[in-house]
């Protein structure tokens, strides 16, 4: 059945909890299992659950492999708004996964072709993605991958919209310092893993979550692809599932679900 999975958490806790423990059946199932990350304000609830449950229960991370969907463009690692920076603060730092087994685009790379390209190589050795965790940028946007990014897109280097330039900028000093350019994973290669799990939470993103799962596929609104994907799971909080026409639909789906699992 291919189909969007849409889960209305009550709040950010629930999302943040339920997106955890998915992830850690993955590791506990498949210890040596390839995940997808991401950045921005959204996952932070999440990557603390994961933490915690490495901390409290056990969960043993040594033998996973990641790639981070994006990073600026040009940034360097060690800046404190690279997403290299933000990775190992939020994450890495924190459990015990082998930080030369985590990826990130780089940002000072002279040949952008060629390591993007080495990226999707890297990808593909390493078996594919299992689970890549997405959050929405407020035009629609995944990765950085704009409005227009073509379905079949690999990674690659993208100018940001000013949109995205302006959202982004409560990060940095000045409008100036924000980055114009990053390098993302394509649609295509997000399409390519296993298991896409987008989140969002709030009022800001309520608008794009209802285009995404309830609007025509288009690249107008870049996230929209993941109705095309096997495997995709959506989980907002109410908030962000406020425009969302068929949240009773969604409701009942899970009930009966839940029920089935019984
Ligand atoms: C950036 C990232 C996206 C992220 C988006 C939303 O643009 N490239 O991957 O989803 O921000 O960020 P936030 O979670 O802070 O709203």
């Amino acid at each position: 059945m291919i189909a969007l999975d849409v889960i209305i958490a009550k709040d950010v806790n629930e999302m943040s909890m339920t997106a955890a423990r998915i992830m850690a059946d993955l590791v506990r199932k498949k210890p040596n299992c390839v995940l997808g990350l991401a950045t921005g304000s959204t996952p932070i609830p999440m990557y603390k659950e994961l933490i915690r449950l490495h901390k409290e229960e056990g969960l043993d991370l040594s033998r996973v492999r990641s790639f981070n969907l994006d990073e600026y463009y040009p940034i360097d690692p060690t800046h404190n708004q690279s997403y290299r920076y933000f990775m190992d603060h939020h994450l890495f730092d924190h459990i015990n996964i082998k930080k030369e087994n985590t990826r990130v685009p780089d940002g000072r790379t002279k040949d952008i072709a060629a390591h993007c390209a080495s990226y999707e190589a890297q990808i593909k050795e390493a078996g594919g993605i299992d689970i890549q965790i997405l959050g929405i940028g407020s035009n629609g946007h995944i990765g950085f991958n704009e409005p227009g990014s073509a379905i079949y897109s690999r990674t690659r280097l993208v100018v940001l919209t000013e949109r995205t330039i302006q959202d982004n900028s409560r990060f940095f000093d000045s409008m100036d310092e924000v980055p114009r350019f990053a390098i993302t994973m394509g649609i295509g290669t997000i399409l390519a893993s296993r298991h896409s799990i987008l989140l969002a939470n709030g009022k800001y993103k309520a608008e794009a979550v209802a285009k995404l799962a309830e609007g025509p596929v288009t690249s107008q609104c870049p996230a929209s692809a993941l109705q095309l994907q096997e495997k995709a799971t959506i989980i907002v909080d109410e908030e962000a599932g406020s425009k969302l026409e068929r949240k009773d639909y969604y409701n009942h789906v899970r009930a009966l679900m839940s029920q089935l699992q019984k």
